[in-house]
């Protein structure tokens, strides 16, 4: 299998172009580039390298630098925007800042002559977003695409296969950028593209069955994509050496308990013990009204009913885990860990005594995790739902969580759930939800005065969950639910729609 490096400068897209050449089927990895060397990346048996972009600029000695032997490893190399200048820099140009400032957004290029450039318009559009510009060419390079902003917006040097653009290639906004990597890649590398998902998921239960062979292994099912993909590969690796244990804490939504115990347990016939822990888990945040502590709670406490699990099932030896390449990245760069950490229910204890951990998904990006899903025979409403967190419903009732509040919200959010669902939106939002405020206010229902909660409704669009915007929900839609809500849901007596993008605010709301 062809492997390309993703050179990693620091740049935000880094992740984005893996996506995109894994998107033709060629298989991409990232790499810090504070991590590698030439002796590494030979070892490694690249067929090709990218050079990312990065915040730097070359001159400043705290930016991220590169062996300039990278260039005579005989490998193709495409530099992008920081990558671009690193090439010149490294092959002996120049660079400064531009004449006329920094140059953002979309931008017509005109393109030369070039194979990167085979099969595109002599002037299209490009993303740009530089302050510094490639100003002298490096020998052997030429110039092949330039904008009123920046002379040098791409050159080559083609005897050696190294090309550098200073624009994004991998943003949808360049309008050609697909295939100007598509050249790069095929035409240029001679990459061969045989990643496919199908091929994925044979490979890996055939190598995991061998792996696991004669071990009992353990997973904690969470009903979200990535553990129920984990869970179905393993079982078709290994059927009932796996146990997964999924823990109903009281805090999912309506009916997603038996949903998941349907495809899972019923359909898939993987062995899944269902824990039904609510009384303890509601028992434990009886009176908490903090939502760090509410996350803290439940996070210990799922450490405990699986620990008790996993003796009862006599302790298998290995862990497996739904981690995948986003989070593997993110946790060698260290600064977005942190960001996460509240994120995954408690994390597990490192002393459960397990020998050796399972990880078959850790180097797939999420959209590629939901085709292994389908491949394996997952239903599309599991493999395509939306992000639930871990806490559940406790990060959506602001106050003191009680049985009856769960119920509330859960018949509250199913309805507006099942209203976006069924009005044929173009696309769905990223995630959309009820959440149970505290506040009460007065109703009038007949000739009765009420006195009940207010619902907020929430629905964002985003790509990453980094940041967010509010989806702009047709009125219709918005007014259905809300009528329904206020009807059917005992207790409600004002329904309101939160229209704040994060940041400010996050996506939930604690
Ligand atoms: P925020 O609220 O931080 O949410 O903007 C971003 C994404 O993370 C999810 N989220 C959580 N997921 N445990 C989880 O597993 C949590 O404690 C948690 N808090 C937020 C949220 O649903 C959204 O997708």
């Amino acid at each position: 299998m062809d492997k390309i490096l993703v050179l990693d400068f620091g740049g935000q897209y880094s992740q984005l172009i893996a996506r995109r050449i894994r998107s033709e089927h060629v298989y991409a990895e990232i790499k810090s580039s504070g991590d590698m060397s030439c002796e590494k990346i030979k070892e490694d048996g690249y067929k090709a390298i990218i050079f990312t972009g990065g915040p730097n600029s070359v001159y400043d000695p705290a930016s991220p630098h590169f062996d300039k032997g990278v260039l005579e490893l005989g490998l193709p190399i495409l530099g992008i925007c920081y990558g671009h200048q690193l090439m010149a820099w490294l092959a002996g140009g120049t660079i400064e800042p531009s004449k006329q400032g920094s140059e953002y957004g979309r931008t017509e290029a005109v393109f030369g002559d070039s194979p990167l450039f085979e099969g595109i318009p002599s002037e299209s559009t490009v993303w740009m977003s530089h302050t510094d510009s490639v100003m002298q060419l490096p020998r052997g390079f030429k110039g092949t695409a330039s904008t009123n902003g920046c002379p040098v917006a791409a050159m080559a040097n083609e005897e050696k296969r190294l090309y550098g653009v200073q624009f994004h290639p991998e943003v949808t906004h360049t309008s050609f950028g697909r295939q100007i990597l598509r050249n790069f890649l095929f035409r240029i590398a001679g990459a061969v593209p045989d990643w496919t998902m199908e091929d994925f998921a044979e490979t890996a239960v055939l190598e995991w069955r061998e792996k696991l062979q004669g071990k009992k292994v353990l997973l904690a099912l969470s009903g979200g994509v990535d553990s129920s993909v984990t869970a179905a590969l393993l079982h078709r690796a290994i059927g009932s050496d796996l146990s997964c244990v999924f823990v109903d804490h009281g805090l999912l939504r309506k009916n997603e308990g038996d949903m998941v115990m349907s495809v899972m347990k019923d359909s898939l016939g993987v062995n899944v013990i269902r824990v039904d822990a609510q009384e303890r888990f509601l028992g434990r945040l009886k009176g908490v009204t903090d939502p760090e502590t509410k996350r803290k709670i439940i996070g210990e406490e799922f450490v405990r009913v699986f620990e008790e699990e996993a003796k009862k099932l006599g302790s298998p030896q290995v862990l497996a885990q739904g981690t995948i390449y986003p989070d593997v990245i993110e946790s060698g760069r260290g600064a977005a860990a942190v960001i996460k950490s509240h994120h995954n229910v408690g994390g597990l204890p490192k002393d459960m005594g397990f020998t050796m951990v399972a990880e078959p998904l850790r180097l797939l990006f999420k959209d590629e995790v939901r085709e292994v899903g389908e491949r394996l025979g997952i239903p599309k409403e599991l493999v395509w739902r939306q992000p639930f967190p871990g806490p559940g419903l406790a990060v959506r009732i602001t106050g003191e969580i009680t049985r009856e509040k769960c119920d509330i919200l859960r018949d509250a959010d199913a309805i507006f759930r099942e209203e976006i669902e069924k009005a044929g939106l173009g696309e769905l939002p990223s995630q959309y939800f009820a959440v149970l405020t505290d506040l009460h206010s007065v109703g009038v229902m007949g000739d009765h005065r009420t006195y009940g909660s207010t619902i907020a409704l929430r629905a964002v669009a985003t790509d990453d969950f980094m940041t967010a915007e509010w989806s702009k929900l047709p009125f219709e839609l918005l007014e259905r639910a809300s009528g329904r809500i206020t009807n059917e849901v005992q207790g409600i007596s004002r329904v309101v729609y939160d229209i704040t993008s994060k940041p400010p605010a996050t996506v939930e709301w604690l």
